[in-house]
This record gives C-alpha cells, sequence and structure tokens, in this order.
C-alpha cells in the first residue's frame, strides 16, 4: 500500500485560519472529483488529449522491444550516455538514481551484476561535456539521444559533438553504438536517425515529455542498466486501477490534487515543497518541480481568460534540508504545503555502535541510523504543525520497480487532477516553447530570422 496521511492539513490540527475541513470539503467536491476522474479515464484514448501516458503501463508490445534490445546489446557496452533535457531525462534520473544501488557508477562491473554505468547529460555546460566525453572510452558507450520534438537545441548540439567523437574513433561502425528515442514520423531526428540507420525507439503521441517516464523515455535506459521494467508496468498498473476509483475517499491522487488547490485558492499556500526522506529519492523532487511547474503554470484558463496561476513547486530532502530550509518552513511564510515521502522499511539496516557511552552522543549507540531518519521525519512534521503549518505524508513499503512506479504514477494522476480543478491546460507548455523559440532564433535556425531581430532588439534595449 501507498498511503496519504492528510492529518495535518486538517483545521482541528493546524487551526481553522491555516487548516481546511476536510470531511466537509471533500463531500463539497463528490461530485467534481467524481466527474474529473471518469472524464479523464473518457478522454483518454482520444487523439489530440495528451492523455496516452495513462495507457503506458499497457504497452506489452514496447515492454517487449526494449527487452529484446538490452538483451542484445547486453554485455557490449561499459557505458550508458543518455542525451536528453527536461521531460526527456528528469525520469530517467529521478528512477535510475532510485533503483539502482547507491553510488552505482562507482561500483565494480561485477557489484553491478555486470550491468553498465549510466550517464545523462541534461545540461550544456561544457565543463562537464568535456569533463565527461574525455572520460569515457566512447567505444564501450552506448548513446541513447533522448527528445520527443526531436530538434531541441541542447540535446541536439551533444548528439552532433557526440557523434562527431563516436565517428572519428569508430568510423563507419559508430551507428551501432547510437540509439535514437524520438517521434515516429516527426522531427530532424527521426530523419536523421532513419538516414543514418540508428536503431530507434518512439516516444508515443499525445505523451508529453514530463509524462514520458514509463515511455521508452525512461524504458530503454532503464532496461540496459537491469531494472525490472515487467514491475514498472505492474506497478503502474496497479495504482491506475485504484485511482480510477471515483470516490475520493478512496483516491489518494484525488484528495492530494483537492488538497494542494484548496491550500492555493483558499489559504493563499501556493508553495509546493516536495520532500522524501531518502537521499535516493532525492531526484525525485527534481521530477516533480517539473510535473507539477510545467503543467500547473499557465497564463490562461480552459475559457481563455489570463489567469497567470500555478503553484510554485520546491525541491528538498530530507534529512539534510532540516538543517538549510526548515527555519524558513516553521518560522517564515505561512505559504507552503510540504509533502513528505517516507520509506518504510529500507534495504540496508545499520547500526550505530555503541561507544563513547561516557559523552553527549551516547545515546545515539545501539540505535539505528534507520530510527534516527524516522524520528527526524516525525519530529519535523510535529514541530511544523506546532507552526500550524500544513503537511502531508506519502508512505511507500520499500523502495523497488514496483513501489516507484506506483508513486510516480499516483503523482501524475493528482497533477492531472489538479489541472482540471485549476480549469487549465495541464499538458501543454507555451510558455517553455518559447524559451526554445528564441533560442532557435538566437542560434541561426532559418526560418526564425524574423525573430532573432526582434529579440536582439529587445536585448539591446535591456
Ligand atoms: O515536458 C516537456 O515537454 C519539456 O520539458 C521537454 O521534455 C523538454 O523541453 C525536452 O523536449 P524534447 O524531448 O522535445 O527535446
Amino acid at each position: 500500500m501507498i498511503k496519504l496521511n492528510y492529518n495535518n492539513v486538517d483545521a482541528r490540527i493546524i487551526g481553522e485560519d491555516n487548516g481546511l475541513n476536510l470531511e466537509e470539503e471533500f463531500e463539497n467536491y463528490k461530485e467534481t472529483i467524481m466527474n474529473i476522474i471518469a472524464d479523464l479515464n473518457q478522454r483518454k484514448d482520444k487523439p489530440g488529449q495528451w492523455l496516452q501516458w495513462m495507457n503506458l503501463g499497457y504497452n506489452e508490445e514496447t515492454v517487449w522491444y526494449v527487452k529484446e534490445f538490452a538483451s542484445m546489446v547486453e554485455g557490449r557496452f561499459d557505458n550508458i550516455l543518455v542525451l536528453g533535457i527536461g521531460g526527456s531525462a528528469l525520469g530517467g534520473i529521478a528512477v535510475t538514481e532510485a533503483l539502482l544501488k547507491p553510488y552505482w557508477n562507482l561500483l565494480s562491473k561485477e557489484q553491478r551484476n555486470g550491468m553498465p554505468r549510466i550517464f545523462f547529460l541534461d545540461n550544456i555546460d561544457p565543463d562537464c561535456i568535456g569533463g565527461l566525453l574525455g572520460m569515457l572510452d566512447l567505444k564501450r558507450t552506448l548513446v541513447n539521444v533522448i527528445t520527443k520534438s526531436g530538434s531541441t537545441a541542447e540535446t541536439m548540439s551533444q548528439y552532433m559533438i557526440v557523434k562527431d567523437l563516436l565517428e572519428k574513433e569508430l568510423g563507419d561502425d559508430y551507428r551501432k553504438n547510437i540509439v535514437a528515442t524520438t517521434d515516429k514520423q516527426t522531427g530532424i531526428l527521426r530523419q536523421l536517425a532513419d538516414q543514418e540507420g540508428y536503431k530507434t525507439f518512439v516516444v508515443p503521441d499525445d505523451v508529453g515529455g514530463r509524462f514520458s517516464v514509463f515511455s521508452a523515455v525512461g524504458l530503454v535506459p532503464f532496461a540496459l542498466v537491469g531494472i525490472d521494467i515487467d514491475e514498472l508496468m505492474h506497478g503502474i498498473k496497479d495504482m491506475d486501477l485504484a485511482l480510477k476509483n471515483t470516490d475520493i475517499k478512496e483516491n489518494i491522487a484525488a484528495q492530494n490534487a483537492l488538497i494542494h488547490y484548496l491550500m492555493d485558492i483558499k489559504k493563499g499556500k501556493n508553495l509546493s515543497v516536495m520532500m522524501p526522506y531518502s537521499s535516493r529519492l532525492k531526484y525525485i523532487s527534481d521530477w516533480y518541480v517539473q510535473l507539477w511547474a510545467e503543467s500547473l503554470g499557465k497564463e490562461y484558463n480552459n475559457n481563455g481568460e489570463m489567469v497567470n496561476i500555478g503553484p510554485t513547486p520546491i525541491k528538498a530532502v530530507g534529512v539534510t534540508d532540516q538543517h538549510s530550509q526548515i527555519q524558513l518552513y516553521n518560522e517564515g511564510p505561512n505559504n507552503k504545503v510540504i509533502t513528505f515521502i517516507r520509506v518504510e522499511n529500507f534495504d540496508t539496516t545499520l547500526e550505530i555502535p555503541k561507544i563513547f557511552e561516557y559523552t553527549g552522543i551516547g545515546y545515539l549507540g545501539g540505535k539505528t541510523i534507520n530510527d534516527l531518519i524516522n524520528a527526524e521525519a516525525d519530529s519535523t512534521r510535529v514541530a511544523l504543525s506546532d507552526y500550524s503549518r500544513p503537511t502531508v505524508t506519502i508512505t511507500i513499503p520499500k523502495i523497488n520497480e514496483y513501489n516507484l512506479a506506483r508513486l510516480l504514477y499516483m503523482l501524475e494522476i493528482q497533477t492531472a487532477i489538479a489541472g482540471e480543478l485549476y480549469n487549465i491546460n495541464a499538458f501543454n507548455q507555451p510558455g517553455v516553447e518559447q524559451a526554445k523559440n528564441y533560442t532557435y532564433a538566437l542560434m541561426g535556425r532559418s526560418g526564425y530570422e524574423d525573430s532573432a531581430s526582434q529579440i536582439r532588439s529587445k536585448m539591446a534595449a535591456v
């Protein structure tokens, strides 16, 4: 079970000014939520609705092709290098960081069960790109270039650099070291991949980048490093079934969406902090930040009215950020909802030795680090509620493929429901596209000349 504890948003716990009368609100929104869930499930198969991500758990064909490819290349590569940005990278980073053994790339091949190391280049810092490419043995590296549009300047520039290096090292054989994940028909990468003869996978239609982690975008790198993608699918399917329940009392994604929405519109708490108490889940926060920000931050609502709406997501990690952000969260403006993610059972139990008993740290001896992290999560939650700060806690039994897939899929559905409550389109990203287009213009892409001269004059003015 994935559990959601929302006691600490209740007015009975944190007071009328900051809390919600949840039983009453669940009753008030019963029908709205029922209609939203029914509507999403009806629309999901219709083209142009951008809801195909709700069907990814059932895409057995892709799973089969991905597994076939992974077994074909098994043993041939020491490194997987993923080139992608935003939705084409964040899910991959989040899932591999959570599911692979910690410090994966530093482990010996034996410790990695013969599986390759994995690197994500999701930025264009020249030092970092240069440093990584200088370190990797490209002959033993499989490059997975991922871009839905097939034209994103960051990803394509990385691809051009890497392709050139590979060709210089491997001659014509370089093609075997590239696998492309992109649109089935359109885009420059699709054209190049077909022309060059790369192995390709498809980013399905109507799946936006931030909802694509369980498509080939994520599945290919996951399978290449030995993550059990059948179990991921199993997790999504089970969660999908659970979240088809239109009764808000039984649907944790709907509950959490409604809590965040009401906290924003009724209590002015429009910052959403994601704080897993687990380093392995640290990048789930990065993934969530993109999911929440790009989906819910919108200029217009579905009626065409200018609303400039959207809660601001913030990433944090427990316990580290107790020593960084919690001072502000306890005592600063009461304008946030904090989501804790708790892990019931860690893979490792680490005992603190009974030493230094005669000193002030002697009390720690004989306890476990597991006790400590859980005690800190509890004490932070209680302290926040003493200050009347709303928090929700999502608990997962342990970190594995099944639970992680359920958690991410739940957050995706939560986002979709929140979008409907805000009455905005959660599946487009015009603000991102605008910045991309400006970049194309400034870098001299043909067709963007007018835009380039406009931007240059704006730049001169500021
Ligand atoms: O979620 C999104 O749509 C974006 O973050 C994209 O994933 C990101 O801009 C990368 O786009 P592309 O996959 O087309 O290279």
